[in-house]
């Protein structure tokens, strides 16, 4: 008998953006949300999200065959760990990053990384004919998506980076590319203090506040619009970049680096919390975040070697890589021509 297995796997690899897309539509109808308390069944969920009886139980059926949900009997679904996840109230919850990789505007660049593979390109601007920001920035819908989903993963990350990084010699952290606070917001909750500075593009920082407010902490933090091109405020003596160099090229990259060295002062430090390419065949997680990256805002992920290069570009010099109980990493920086 001819074995199956390896044909089998694949198909399974290969059908899986049937389980992405099926994923996003559940967080998308919020079923997690509906099914926080008891049990219910397919009609009653289809009934409490709008949704066709029929078509919902279809979903909910393929679902609960990937652990996500769990059928019982008489189409009564139920909540499993995974799906506890999608919850948008669980502590840390995956349901705004499932309700953005399905969106139809990022959904459709990965259907040319084809395009970006065979010409180094980056796919979004390809389909789009705009770089991911700029089209955010004119559909507000997309960007409050996006920024709850960044959002998620900060506050997911925030404990693991407070561990493993000491933030208690800074008396004032720019977060650069802060989005709309929810990292800064960690940071000075566990280090009353502190003080910060959120430094984003305008439309994104103007839906900072009630982040801030919530954690109590807007009264250390002032809030500053603009672009890291140009310039990034000064005087602080951390300066905080999640997810942000991974999302340029080298040159862009350098830019921004560059406009942070300018803002610096002797002594400052330069935090960029980033995920590090692993060794051949390992760290899956950051590899396809790499390609992610080459789809979606045209950058990618690299290695200790790569950072310690560009940060050599724009002036810095490498001091030491901080890992974390999670993929992520503070490689840190200081002025190369100081002491
Ligand atoms: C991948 S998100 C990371 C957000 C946040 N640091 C986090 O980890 O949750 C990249 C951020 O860069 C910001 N950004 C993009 N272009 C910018 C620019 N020219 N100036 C300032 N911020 C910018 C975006 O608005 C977005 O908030």
């Amino acid at each position: 008998m001819v074995q199956q297995t390896p044909a089998l796997d694949l198909i399974r690899l290969v059908n899986g953006y049937q389980i992405s897309q099926a994923i996003h539509v559940a967080a998308a109808l919020g079923i997690a949300d509906h099914l926080a308390d008891e049990e219910r069944t397919s009609d009653d969920l289809a009934a409490a999200t709008g949704s066709h009886p029929r078509t919902l139980y279809r979903l909910l059926r393929a679902l609960a065959t990937t652990g996500v949900f769990r059928e019982g009997q008489d189409r009564r679904f139920a909540l499993t760990p995974m799906g506890e996840c999608l919850r948008s109230d669980a502590p840390v919850s995956v349901a705004p990053w499932a309700n953005l990789i399905g969106r139809p505007f990022e959904w459709n660049a990965w259907a040319h990384l084809l395009h970006s593979v065979r010409t180094g390109e980056n796919a979004f601007r390809h389909v789009h004919g705009t770089g991911n920001f700029d089209y955010l920035s004119r559909h507000p819908e997309e960007q409050a998506i996006f920024d709850r989903a960044m959002s998620a993963i900060s506050r997911r990350l925030a404990p693991a980076v407070l561990a493993a990084y000491d933030f208690s010699p800074f008396r004032r952290v720019v977060d650069v590319g802060g989005g709309t606070g929810a990292l800064l917001a960690k940071i000075l909750e566990a280090h009353p203090l502190l003080r910060g500075v959120l430094f984003d593009q305008p439309h994104v920082v103007a839906r900072a506040r009630s982040v801030l407010e919530a954690a109590s902490v807007i009264n250390r933090c002032e809030v500053v619009g603009g672009s890291f091109f140009e310039t990034v405020p000064e005087g602080g003596d951390a300066y905080v970049l999640k997810f942000i160099l991974h999302d340029w090229d080298d040159a862009a990259s350098t830019a921004i680096l560059k406009a942070c060295r300018r803002a610096m002062r002797v002594g400052a430090r330069l935090l960029v919390l980033e995920r590090l390419i692993d060794s051949p065949n390992e760290g899956a997680d950051t590899k396809f975040a790499d390609l992610n990256m080459l789809v979606e805002p045209g950058g990618l992920e690299r290695t200790p070697a790569e950072f310690a290069a560009l940060f050599a570009a724009a002036g810095f010099r490498l001091t030491r890589v901080v890992p974390t109980a999670t993929p992520l990493n503070v490689i840190e920086g200081a002025l190369a021509d100081a002491a």
